[in-house]
Formats: structure tokens, sequence, C-alpha cells
């Protein structure tokens, strides 16, 4: 049993996709205040296994535990409210809002009083460096700039889990700098993460421990470092199919 109680046990979960076994009987725990790293080649399964944790889809088999507690099934909206947030590799932010009107919309979504609300916004676009652009359109941001304020959105209300897709993919090196502090900061305040990234320098710097996926299934786990030296992985990323 590991040391660490899991704030989320995914317990052997799968989604098929007509033919196409996205994921098969995946078991993942999530230490509780950790960066669990999650990688594989594209089209593994990575972000199927984030939708059945953050409930855009329901597991065909299998169960996911918040603590003790079964969220199997649970609505996006019920699992926002106790506390798994996630980013999708797609941002989304409301376009035809201003930067900190987002912010403050998502904290009146979570239940923040007004000034709540503005207090952490001001507070969140400070440390996301977002100042400059927070009167603007969100449309008229850079890629990078969306990814960092829906950052923000996540963090309103600190969840228990924040499930991370790509949020480095196609963001400027400043702004990833930016982001991977953000994430460290966090974690070292006890913030648990589940990061998929394909960037295998920031996996091994921010995640001491990662799971890798391959066809729907995991192939390794453990010790980064270890993973990333495990022979069925390089196999996987040299030798899988790309799309
Ligand atoms: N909504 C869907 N309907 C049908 N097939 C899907 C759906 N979502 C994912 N798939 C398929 O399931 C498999 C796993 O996809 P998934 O998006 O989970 O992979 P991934 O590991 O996140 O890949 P990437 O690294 O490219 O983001 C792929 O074969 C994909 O085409
Ligand atoms: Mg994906």
């Amino acid at each position: 049993m590991n040391m660490i109680h899991p704030i989320i046990k995914v317990d052997s979960i799968s989604k098929r996709f007509g033919g196409n076994q996205a994921v098969d009987h995946v078991s993942i725990d999530i230490p509780q205040g950790s960066i669990l790293g999650l990688i594989g080649p594209n089209g593994s399964g990575k972000t199927t296994v984030l939708n059945m944790l953050s409930g855009e889809l329901l597991p065909d088999e299998g169960a996911v535990f918040l603590g003790d507690l079964n969220i199997t099934g649970e609505s996006p909206s019920r699992l926002v409210q106790l506390g798994i947030t996630r980013m999708f590799q797609m941002t989304k932010v409301f376009v035809r809002l201003s930067a900190i009107d987002n912010l403050l919309i998502a904290g009146q979504a979570l239940g923040l009083s007004k000034s709540e609300c503005h207090e952490r916004a001001d507070m969140l676009i400070k440390e996301l460096t977002l100042q400059p652009v927070q009167y603007l359109d969100a449309g008229q941001l850079s890629g990078g700039q969306k990814k960092l304020l829906e950052f923000g959105m996540c963090f309103m209300v600190p969840p228990k889990v924040a499930l991370l897709d790509e949020p480095f993919a196609a963001v400027h090196p400043v702004m990833r700098q930016t982001m991977s502090q953000f994430i460290k900061d966090r974690h070292q305040k006890g913030q648990t993460f589940l990061l998929v990234s394909h960037d295998m320098p920031i996996i091994k710097e921010l995640c001491e421990e990662s799971v890798c996926m391959n066809a729907g299934k995991i192939i390794a786990k453990g010790k980064t470092k270890d993973v990333l030296d495990n022979a069925e992985v390089i196999e996987a990323y040299l030798g899988g199919d790309h799309d």
C-alpha cells in the first residue's frame, strides 16, 4: 500500500468507442500532494482517462474514487463542486468577455462572494502576469495567455485535484516558465495535480512519478526517470502509430 493516501483512486476503468478500445482497464492512484505525470504516444487514451475523471465521459467499466467517495458517473459540474477541476487540451475561455471577467465568472460559479471574486481574480492576474491584457476580450489573447487564464479560472477556488491536459502545448517559452512556476508554487503548498504532457523535460522536472499509457493500457508506472528509461515505453514512442 502507498505510504501517501491516494486522493484519487482509479479502479480498472475502460472506455470503448465503436470498435476502438480507447481505455482498457486502467488503474491509477494519484497520491495526495503529488504532481503525477501521465504520458504516452498520441491516441494512447490519456485525454479519455481525464474525461472519465472529470465526468465528461462515463466509463463502460470500473470506478473512480475521490478519497472514499465513489464519484463514477457524477456530472462535470458536480465534480467541480467536489474539488476536481480540469484544463482542456483545447482551451475553453469565454472569448467575448474580458480576461478578468472570465475569472470573476469562474469564481461566481464556484460560490465566491463578489469581494472574494475580485480579491482572488486580482491576485491570479498578477501571479499569471496577465495585467497588461486583463481588460481585453479573452478572444484577443495569445494561445499561451489563454492557457494562463484557464489556469486562473481553475484556481479561483484551489481544487482538491487539478487535471491538466497538455497545458504547455504551443505556449511561448516565457509563458511556459510562468505556468511551470505556478504549478511548482501550488505544489509546494500541497496542491495535487495530474499532468498530461508530451514535453518530457517538463515531465521530468515537475513529476516525481509518472504513468505511461499505450493503446489504452498502462505499460509502466513509477519514478519518472525509470518510466522514461523503460524499454517498452521507448518502443511505444518510437514504434507506435502516429497520427
Ligand atoms: N469522442 C470520441 N469518439 C470516438 N473516438 C474517440 C473519442 N475520443 C477519443 N477517441 C479515440 O480514442 C483513442 C484515445 O484518444 P485520446 O484522445 O484519449 O488519446 P490521447 O492519449 O489523449 O492522445 P493525444 O496525445 O494525441 O492527445 C484514439 O484512438 C481516439 O481517436
Ligand atoms: Mg489528448
